[in-house]
């Protein structure tokens, strides 16, 4: 009996999506410290977001390099840009391994109005056309299952990318090669900011809510119609035999 409860918790623990995620901690890349820290107040949260780093970044394929990437990113935001740490909540290399910004507990700087309701994650490089790797693609896949597993977020979550999150034109992020790709993903959401609202206010991102909301009811209920006749007519069928 404790063998077969053993191995049950063994293969339950073993589907963790968190296990297929190679975290680095800050300490492991070397990160500085934050110059302030604000917690997030909303949690779970509703939304993941995807971005890109093609300014200041590139591709990389082994640890040493990304740390590297990582580094810079984190100047480029706390000396340049003047915020108070590196802006993402977590970013992710061509090795597949899944860098800890401003982590699962503190609100990010990643995309003007959606801090307090989102979390953010960087593939670093540039995707304006090429998609990021398989080893990329996974990692982030189970780094958003990970986060719905350990209540982070909800979960009837979305998620969007930074391009759609502002006005149109405002940033290409994460690039189309990774958008073609994270819009087949299950809760991806089609929403796209119109720009008609100010960025500093939760308009856009209550508008995006009900948007996704309703988006999701509509496939949902698309299928209702499809399968609830579906089984009458079966049960006719089986009533006329
Ligand atoms: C943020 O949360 C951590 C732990 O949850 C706590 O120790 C810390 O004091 C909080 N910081 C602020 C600035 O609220």
């Amino acid at each position: 009996m404790w063998l077969i409860y053993s191995l049950l918790l063994a293969v339950v623990n073993a589907q963790s999506p968190c296990d297929g995620v190679s975290f680095v901690d800050r300490g492991g890349w070397g990160a500085r410290e934050p110059f302030e820290i604000q917690n997030l107040t909303r949690k779970p949260l509703s939304f993941y977001m995807i971005h890109h780093e093609s300014e200041i970044a590139t591709k990389c394929y082994d640890d040493d390099s990304c740390i590297e990437q990582v580094q810079n990113i984190q100047y480029n935001h706390q000396n340049r840009l003047d915020y108070v740490d590196i802006g993402y909540h977590f970013l992710v290399g061509e090795n597949g391994k899944v860098y800890e910004g401003r982590g699962w507990d503190r609100q990010g700087a990643h995309s003007t109005g959606w801090n307090k309701d989102s979390f953010g994650i960087c593939i670093i490089g540039n995707f304006n056309t090429a998609s990021p790797n398989a080893k990329t693609l996974k990692a982030v896949r189970s780094w958003i299952e990970c986060g719905v597993e350990r209540g982070h977020v909800k979960e009837n979550y979305y998620i969007i990318t930074h391009q759609q999150s502002q006005s149109p034109g405002l940033t290409k992020g994460p690039g189309n090669g990774a958008l073609d790709i994270v819009r087949k993903w299950p809760r991806y959401c089609s929403f796209e900011n119109s720009g008609e609202f100010p960025r500093v206010n939760d308009i856009v991102i209550s508008r995006a809510l009900n948007f996704c909301k309703e988006e999701f009811s509509a496939s949902s209920t698309a299928s209702t119609y499809l399968i609830e006749p579906m089984i009458s007519f079966c049960l006719l069928l089986i009533y006329y035999l």
